[in-house]
């Protein structure tokens, strides 16, 4: 049996009469630059996500410099985040000339908000922490931190679309919440797209224009921007496949249960965090912490499973960065153990109980 790691065409082939009359829709009319589709899609997440105002802008990566920019963090300012994320929201901070502090994450995956206080110079401006996997940071007591000092908080939510704290979603608990739909995200596009959410309406506005040049009408010039908008084309499928996302969380959910019944006895794995209660998890990521990682991965890769290591090497300790000098001994540690196992609504329960007996395989049980 096969198991992809991500599986596009399958997911294509069970829309694809909605997707292609989208899609087709738009052609026939020329509809492809800052279009009906794009409101339409700003609307849907803004509802979806209790906030006043979303953004479409062309990835995260921009939606969190958009973010910073706006929020005038600026060269010599401080921003704390973590080094366990994908690179861009460190990118981020860095293109907007300012200094990222790096802390450790905790058993979770996410900041270990218990060492925000520490790091707070007074150059600190901003935390952007990152709702990774699907599983948000712990933002009652971050916002209180913040408050407490003043600071911004911009949440990386790429990870966590539709994923809650004490019922609030992600991305709504800042003072912007920036969304990837890369194609292998939750809602993925057909190539790159991304959000920012908001209820800050001098922020929205400023964003507006960074996405197109500073334009705020076809003649009017406010200030220096990018070509960073969300295509139409892609606003139109996003807003096809957003009707069936609630359906595809509660997918997810349901394999991450699965995993976790039938792999909770496998002593040489770590499953993810069980959080519950105030955490509403949405499965970005299916990752285990894993005994004998790379083993592991070759075996399954004989079995036919594709699995993904991502960072093998922790972002801060990329020659040439000049990052590593921050103390991060469990971010160092999950470079070494964690291993992604498949996980998208379109695999079958056959697909998952195959998963497994082949990890139980691996470590003899
Ligand atoms: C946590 C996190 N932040 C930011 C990004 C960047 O998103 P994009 O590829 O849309 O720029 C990603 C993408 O994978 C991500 O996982």
């Amino acid at each position: 049996m096969k198991v992809p790691f991500v599986n596009y065409p399958l997911q294509y082939k069970n829309i694809e009469t909605e997707i292609d009359s989208a899609i087709k829709k738009i052609l026939n009319n020329g509809d492809l630059i800052l279009r009906q589709d794009v409101d339409d899609f700003e609307k849907n997440m803004a509802d979806f996500l209790g906030v006043k105002y979303a953004v479409g802008v062309n990835s995260c990566t921009d939606a969190l410099i958009f973010s910073l920019k706006s929020a005038g963090i600026k060269e010599g300012d401080e921003v704390i985040t973590v080094s366990h994320t994908f690179f861009a929201t460190i990118e981020a901070i860095i293109h907007c000339r300012a200094k990222p502090v790096l802390v450790d994450v905790g058993e979770d995956f996410v900041m270990d908000v218990s060492k925000v206080e520490s790091n707070i110079t007074d150059k600190t401006k901003a935390i952007i922490p990152v709702h990774f996997n699907g599983h948000m940071v712990d933002m009652d007591k971050l916002n209180e931190i913040a408050k407490r000092h003043n600071l911004i908080i911009i949440e990386d939510a790429a990870q966590a679309l539709g994923a809650a704290f004490n019922n609030k979603k992600a991305g709504s608990l800042g003072l912007a919440g920036c969304f990837s739909f890369y194609p292998a995200k939750l809602l993925g596009a057909f190539g790159d797209a991304g959000i920012v959410a908001t209820n800050d309406q001098v922020l929205a506005k400023n964003i507006r224009l960074l996405r197109n040049h500073g334009l705020r009408t076809k003649t009017e010039i406010l200030l220096f921007g990018f070509t960073s908008r969300l295509d139409n084309l892609q606003a139109a499928v996003l807003n096809v496949k957003f009707k069936y996302l609630d359906q595809w969380i509660q997918r997810r959910r349901k394999i991450a249960e699965i995993y976790k019944d039938k792999l909770f006895d496998v002593k040489n794995i770590k499953l993810p965090f069980n959080s519950g209660g105030r955490f509403f998890d949405v499965f970005q990521n299916f990752v285990i912490r894993a005994e004998k990682r790379d083993e592991l991965f070759i075996f399954l890769k004989e079995k036919e499973i594709e699995t993904l290591v991502k960072d093998p090497v922790p972002n801060h300790l990329h020659l040439g960065l000049r990052l590593d000098h921050f103390n991060l001994p469990l971010t160092e540690r999950l470079a070494k153990e964690v291993i992604s196992l498949p996980m998208y609504p379109e695999l079958t329960d056959e697909q998952v109980n195959y998963v497994i007996s082949c990890v139980k395989e691996f470590y003899k049980l």
